[in-house]
């Protein structure tokens, strides 16, 4: 697929919007359709401004804001998608709206049309089974914001034909992302993997070992990590945060390894959302006042070995099921959520026997199976072998 493919994104709001923006500044004509005619009109305005920003910071030109905006045809119908060559939905995040949008989908576009869905929580597995060819069928799951973040997870699905995924690598890296292939399991890699960096936190919060400043100080300065856990559920909002543990907590039949905290569930409940509500772990009040760390090293050390060594376990549980490469989740992980290092990368750093030593310790101590060492790790530990 080259530039004179079209690209067709059904759903007009925060990730469509941006796809559609990525799509056309990389030279595609695109189709953004809403069942919303005001969303639509949302869309247009906040893409508008958002690139005149561009041309004030001198990132862009007018003339190369008019041609992304001229490329980009914001419908009120679908009857136009018959001219696209790959279609990505990104609808709410709802079974059966996504099912019915794809259904539709397949009686306008033509047989050699990609069809992909945005989900980041519903199976593709779930969603492939409203299509009659699901062959052509798979999910490209982006971040937001999609044209700043650089990863996108390519999920093939059980029916997805090799030739499909293949394609739509090939057309993604050339909108500049880096993409990683991960199985259809929930969470894909990133928001499974990362899970332990917001649970450890909240466990330890809990049990009284440190308090938000304090976890969040150690994870910065000596983990090396942008934001510490408690800032990020704020920032994301405790309420999608909680959402997203909950749903992998259930996909994956209740195993204790991705239990939700009460503590956030709580804080959802009483409306302490985070940054967009004025107050979640922190109080972002005019006044306010808002606890300092306490910078004790070795109490910090604790901090990030425990929530550390809990993400490489995961880490290693993803390579150990083939969900996806070791390649492909150190990439993940730093190019989808920041982090430092890539964790099996980082694993080999530290020394895998000293990362196996820190799980098997507290799996002893608390005996809980949410604290299990991956057999892959244990392993290698047992074979003197690295991750790489
Ligand atoms: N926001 C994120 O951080 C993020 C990141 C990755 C993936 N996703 C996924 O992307 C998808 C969209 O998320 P979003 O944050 O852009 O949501 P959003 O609420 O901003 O946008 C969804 C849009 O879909 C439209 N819509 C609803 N039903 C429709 C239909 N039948 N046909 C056409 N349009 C319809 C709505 O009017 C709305 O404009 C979801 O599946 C979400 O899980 C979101």
């Amino acid at each position: 697929m080259d530039t004179d493919s079209v690209i067709g994104v059904v759903g007009a709001g925060t990730m469509g919007t941006g796809i559609a923006q990525v799509a056309a500044a990389c030279g595609h004509e695109v189709y953004l359709y809403d069942s919303f005619g005001e969303q639509l009109e949302k869309s247009e305005e906040g893409l508008r401004s958002i690139l005149q920003r561009q041309i004030k910071k001198e990132r862009m030109t007018q003339d190369e804001v008019d041609s992304i905006l001229n490329r980009i045809h914001f419908v009120e119908d679908l009857t136009g998608y018959g001219a696209c060559d790959f279609a990505i939905e990104a609808v709410i995040e709802d079974l059966e709206v996504k099912k019915d949008v794809f259904r539709r989908l397949e009686g306008i576009v033509s047989r050699k049309c990609i069809l992909a869905t945005n989900t980041s929580s519903l199976s593709i597995a779930s969603i492939s089974s409203a299509l009659k060819k699901p062959e052509r069928f798979l999910g490209i799951h982006f971040f937001n914001p999609a044209p700043l973040m650089p990863l996108v997870e390519i999920i093939p699905g059980i029916s997805t034909a090799n030739g499909t995924a293949g394609t739509t690598r090939t057309l993604i890296n050339n909108w500049g992302k880096t993409t990683v292939l991960a199985k259809d399991t929930p969470g894909f890699i990133v928001n499974r993997v990362a899970r332990p960096f917001y649970g450890e936190a909240l466990r330890m919060l809990e049990e009284g070992m440190a308090d938000a400043a304090t976890i969040d100080w150690a994870m910065k300065e000596i983990g090396g990590f942008r934001m510490g856990p408690f800032e990020l559920m704020d920032f994301i909002g405790n309420d999608i945060n909680y959402k997203v543990t909950e749903t992998v907590f259930k996909e994956f039949f209740y195993d204790p390894r991705f239990k939700p905290s009460f503590t956030q569930k709580r804080m959802v409940e009483a409306g302490y959302l985070g940054r967009k509500s004025g107050k979640g772990f922190y109080d972002y009040g005019e006044h306010a006042e808002n606890p300092e760390p306490v910078q004790d090293r070795e109490a910090g050390e604790k901090i990030v070995n425990r929530i550390v060594s809990m993400l490489i376990n995961e880490a290693a549980d993803v390579l150990f099921m083939n969900i996806a490469t070791a390649e492909d989740i150190d990439l993940a992980m730093t190019k989808g959520v920041n982090y430092p290092k890539g964790l099996l990368k980082w694993a080999d750093e530290i020394g895998l026997p000293a990362v196996l030593e820190n799980i098997s310790t507290l799996y002893e101590e608390y005996n809980e199976d949410r604290y299990r060492p991956n057999p892959l790790l244990k392993r290698k530990v047992r074979n003197s072998e690295t991750f790489y």
